[in-house]
């Protein structure tokens, strides 16, 4: 795998990597442990899409995270566990004990009728068992579908039904911060509609009481002594399937997104070294958690691959106070920290004497992910964590991406604040106006798409391969299309705009319109809704719903309540609306099409320029709008 060490490099490989890609990325695979080498190094074409990398290859993934490095760095510790409450004793595993433990708990899969090619839902809090459980799939070959702990029962079962899940592997409940989240029951729930899955693992975090059903429910604990830790991976190909990872689209439900084995691997080693300039031995933290791409990429796979150690946080930013993460950085050291724009912005708010106790002079990089970070923040971040002499790395990718796709090379690439800077080599970036032509040459803004395959890019969507074409291949043919909006300054690097669809990042999380107009409408008395994005201090983006009720309710405050309710039970707190506006009617056009323009400009408090509203069946709704908004 190469290094690369200076920008005069960077600009070499990069070059490199567009003239012969095949090459480049043949030169990056060679240090893996592969048990067939491949046939070919790409076969793609973007029109169906069918994209395959490394062709014919063999290998499992869980080999070269673990056992290539036993002979090295066997007593190094590979993950470090940091649990929500300070006072309670972390973990510390080394790559002996987690290579032991994944494959214990690989034979605890097979004992429990798990074979290569099934799908297993994994529902858990961040614990070193979600970790282990994630490995365990991958060795044995089973397609792990995380979802985030925060989901609520209908998403929760929602994913389990999309990708057909014969097991699922959860916790009785998780901590965060100083709430209880009882998951299990959660799980119950969801398996009421779910018959496919035949058993549930359920491993024991905060002991609180569980029901377990006869048959159907097996502890952990209990399991795993039943089992020796002799285990040989799974031969896999490079094309057959990791994981599938759900992610909100502009319509409809969310999509399974499937990576599979050899290129995520290729590519999430080779971006996670290459970005953070990790070097052996570093401490090395991701805050994200594992039911979230970033998770996947640089909390297990890529420092893993890298015989990195990774540590593991189980709270919140704010618990017991919001110092946690720099106590947790002065506690381990930590010389790589790589968090969200959401979670920098509401430390910022809530002033420097949570930093000042701190020394964090461990720290050497410092990354951001999932949204746009303002000037501001980037500024605070630089001065008051990295004191000035940490880069940052902003980071531009996605889920379907696998891996880091616009990012500085930490200390190589000059940084501008707000500013992804330059493409990875193996990226080729275009921006391409409303009709698909490519804009050439520097200072242009235009929808970020790209012209050539990487080896971490999305496979296909989960059972569903024509919603794959339509969601990222349709709008522009021979592209993939990111969503994204992006302007290419006069130096040729890439600030990312926001997203061009209607799709809202929220606290950097992903969040369809559709989906939580869905879960709005759920409410007994809601007739119809439309859900926008308004600009938010601390989330980036918050959510403006505006609703039409049935018939009319004085208690409009517990009318409010119950939407948010409704919108828990469907989706999750994290798709709770900010502001509920009633209306008796939406600006439609004489087709029927919502016109989201007019709401979003309302949502952001301008009224100014509302465009041209003559093609509205009825134009007295946008004062009524106007009037009451928020
Ligand atoms: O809009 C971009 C934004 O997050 C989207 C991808 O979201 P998701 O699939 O949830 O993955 C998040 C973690 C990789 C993108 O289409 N985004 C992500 N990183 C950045 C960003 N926007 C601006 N700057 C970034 N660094």
């Amino acid at each position: 795998m190469s290094r690369i060490t200076s920008i005069e490099e960077y600009h070499k490989e990069y070059k490199r990597s567009v003239e012969n890609p095949e090459a480049f990325w043949a030169e990056q695979a060679e240090q893996f442990v592969w048990k067939k080498k491949w046939d070919k190094v790409l076969d793609w074409n973007f029109n169906e899409p069918d994209i395959k990398w490394f062709v014919g290859g063999k290998l499992n993934i869980t080999e070269n995270c673990l056992d290539r490095h036993l002979s090295e760095r066997g007593n190094q510790t590979a993950i470090i566990w940091e649990p929500n409450n300070p006072n309670e004793s972390g973990r510390k595993i080394s790559y002996k004990e987690l290579h032991s433990e994944v494959c214990r708990f690989s034979n605890v899969l097979k004992n429990n009728g798990a074979k290569k090619g099934d799908r297993i839902c994994i529902y858990m809090p961040m614990i070193p068992e979600l970790a282990i459980a994630v490995l365990a799939c991958a060795r044995i070959g089973a397609i792990h579908s995380v979802v985030f702990g925060g989901f609520s029962f209908q998403s929760l079962s929602d994913r389990i039904h999309d990708a057909d899940c014969n097991i699922v592997i959860t916790a009785d409940g998780g901590f965060r911060g100083a709430k209880d989240i009882a998951l299990k029951s959660v799980v119950d729930e969801a398996l009421k509609t779910c018959p496919s899955v035949k058993k549930v693992i359920v491993t024991k975090r905060t002991n609180c009481e569980v029901i377990m059903q006869n048959e159907r429910d097996v502890w952990w604990h209990d399991e795993i002594k039943k089992v020796t830790d002799d285990c040989s991976p799974e031969m896999m190909d490079s094309e057959d399937k990791l994981f599938i990872l759900y992610t909100s689209g502009s319509t409809g439900k969310p999509k399974g997104v499937v990576h599979t084995c050899g290129g995520y691997m290729v590519y999430t080693q080779y971006t996670f070294e290459n970005v953070f300039q990790y070097k052996k031995g570093e401490i090395y933290w991701c805050t994200a958690d594992i039911g979230w791409i970033t998770g996947h990429s640089y909390l297990v796979y890529g420092p893993l691959l890298s015989g990195g150690t990774t540590l593991m946080f189980e709270g919140i930013p704010t618990f017991p106070d919001a110092g946690r993460f720099w106590q947790v950085i002065d506690k381990h050291q930590v010389n790589i920290f790589y968090t969200a724009p959401t979670a920098i912005r509401s430390l910022e708010a809530l002033g420097l004497d949570f930093v000042k106790p701190y020394k964090l002079n461990s720290l050497r990089v410092l990354g951001s992910v999932g949204e746009p970070i303002n000037e501001e923040a980037w500024h605070w971040y630089d001065e008051n964590i990295g004191k000035k002499k940490c880069p940052i790395a902003d980071t531009w990718w996605q889920t379907e991406t696998g891996g880091i796709m616009i990012s500085p090379l930490a200390g190589i690439t000059k940084t501008i604040p707000g500013f992804a800077t330059l493409p990875l080599p193996g990226i080729q970036p275009v921006l391409l106006d409303e009709k698909g032509n490519e804009l050439v040459g520097n200072s242009v803004e235009g929808r970020l798409c790209m012209k050539f395959p990487w080896p971490g890019i999305i496979r296909t969507t989960y059972n569903n391969h024509a919603r794959c074409y339509d969601a990222y291949f349709s709008q522009f043919k021979g592209y993939y299309f990111t969503g994204d909006g992006c302007r290419r300054d006069e130096n040729g690097y890439y600030r990312i705009t926001g997203r061009v669809d209607d799709v809202i990042k929220v606290s950097g999380h992903l969040l369809g319109t559709a989906e939580v107009e869905n879960a709005i409408n759920q409410h007994p008395d809601v007739v119809e809704s439309a859900v926008v994005g308004f600009p938010h201090d601390i989330k980036g983006w918050g959510i403006y719903a505006y609703v039409i009720l049935e018939h009319e309710r004085k208690d409009t405050d517990e009318l409010k309540k119950e939407i948010i309710a409704s919108v828990n039970k469907y989706m999750g707190a994290i798709a709770k609306p900010d502001k509920i506006q009633i209306v008796s009617g939406l600006p439609k056009t004489r087709s029927g099409k919502i016109m989201r323009r007019i709401l979003r400009k309302v949502a952001e408090g301008d009224f100014s320029n509302l465009g041209d509203t003559s093609t509205l069946l009825d134009p007295a709704v946008v004062e009524e709008i106007k009037a009451g908004a928020i």
